[in-house]
């Protein structure tokens, strides 16, 4: 397998697909373009990627699994859109275009950000599965956004501005914040591939690792690359007063967290007899990332 090749073509089925989605007689054309001009802006399409990618490995055909991918992918935005309002992170650029709220203003980026929460579950309860497999991905990816998932990682992250938090706090904070929605991710992969418990046991325990090595290889680049080479502000963890693993460890620690996460997300995989070639060079790359 040629990793590059296969992240090239699952990224570019999911463009594709969404590039498709609120692309018809709108009820408000103004708020569909807000939402589109954020879903479409690029990103690295991870999530997605992992909802295809654990559904064919599966030997299940991935393209059922897309409204799925869409569905990670929107929430993954709308959570975007509102991480950059002035309120929270106060960021002016994102995926390499002005934020949501530069272009829109204030209001529409929250409403773009609701919408496309909205649409996430419409994409899932709508796609061609079982009415239990669907409400079953629908559960994985609500608990995953919502109070006890991405949510409160982000109120976690708000409260580290205003005190110093400890290693356990931030791993917390990173394994709700950015962990949960790698974990729907992968599980909704599993679920639309009709895979065991044993295989969801173990796709959880692989984006486990991978979202801790993920969110600390992100506080990593935010302190030593660019704004052209991310599309995003950097250096705003330190001027805002973030408590991340690099404010409390310093970037070799750091460096030392993402290699061990990496190499315990490619073991996750093993003995459970799906092709892990894949997975593990998806680790490897998201660990060495600039971007
Ligand atoms: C950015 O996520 C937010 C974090 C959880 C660190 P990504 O790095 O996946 O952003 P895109 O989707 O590629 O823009
Ligand atoms: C955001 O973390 C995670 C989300 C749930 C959106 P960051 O605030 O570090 O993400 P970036 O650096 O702005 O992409
Ligand atoms: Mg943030
Ligand atoms: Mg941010
Ligand atoms: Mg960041």
């Amino acid at each position: 397998m040629d990793f590059v090749q296969e992240l090239g073509r699952a990224q570019a089925k999911i463009e594709g697909y969404l590039a498709g989605c609120f692309a018809g007689e709108p009820r408000h054309a103004a708020l569909y373009e807000a939402m589109r001009y954020s879903l479409l802006a690029g990103g690295k399409r991870i999530r997605p990627v992992l909802v295809l990618e654990f559904c064919r490995a599966l030997g299940a055909e991935e393209d059922k699994a897309l409204p799925l991918a869409a569905a990670i992918e929107m929430i993954h935005t709308y959570s975007l859109i509102h991480d950059d309002l002035p309120s929270m992170d106060n960021d002016d650029l994102r995926r390499g275009r002005p934020t949501n709220h530069k272009v829109y203003g204030e209001c529409m980026a929250i409403l773009a950000g609701d919408a496309l929460q909205s649409a996430a579950f419409s994409a899932v309860l709508s796609a061609d599965f079982s009415p239990e497999t669907r409400a079953e991905a629908a559960l994985v990816l609500a608990r995953a956004a919502g109070e006890d998932g991405m949510v409160a990682g982000q109120v976690l992250d708000m409260e580290g501005e205003q005190k110093s938090l400890s290693l356990d706090e931030i791993a917390h904070m990173n394994a709700l914040k950015t962990g949960c929605l790698l974990e729907a991710a992968c599980l909704m992969g599993v679920i639309a591939g009709g895979g065991s418990e044993e295989r969801k046991q173990a796709a959880k325990a692989y984006a486990a690792a991978i979202g801790l090595a993920f969110q600390v290889r992100d506080d990593m680049l935010d302190a030593i690359s660019t704004s052209e080479e991310m599309g995003k502000t950097v250096g705003k963890d330190q001027a805002q007063n973030k408590s991340t693993f690099v404010s409390l460890l310093g970037l070799e620690a750091c460096e030392k967290i993402v290699a061990e996460q990496t190499e315990l997300a490619k073991s996750a995989l093993r003995q459970t007899g799906m092709e892990t070639e894949f997975f593990c060079a998806l680790a490897d790359y998201l660990a060495g990332r600039s971007y």
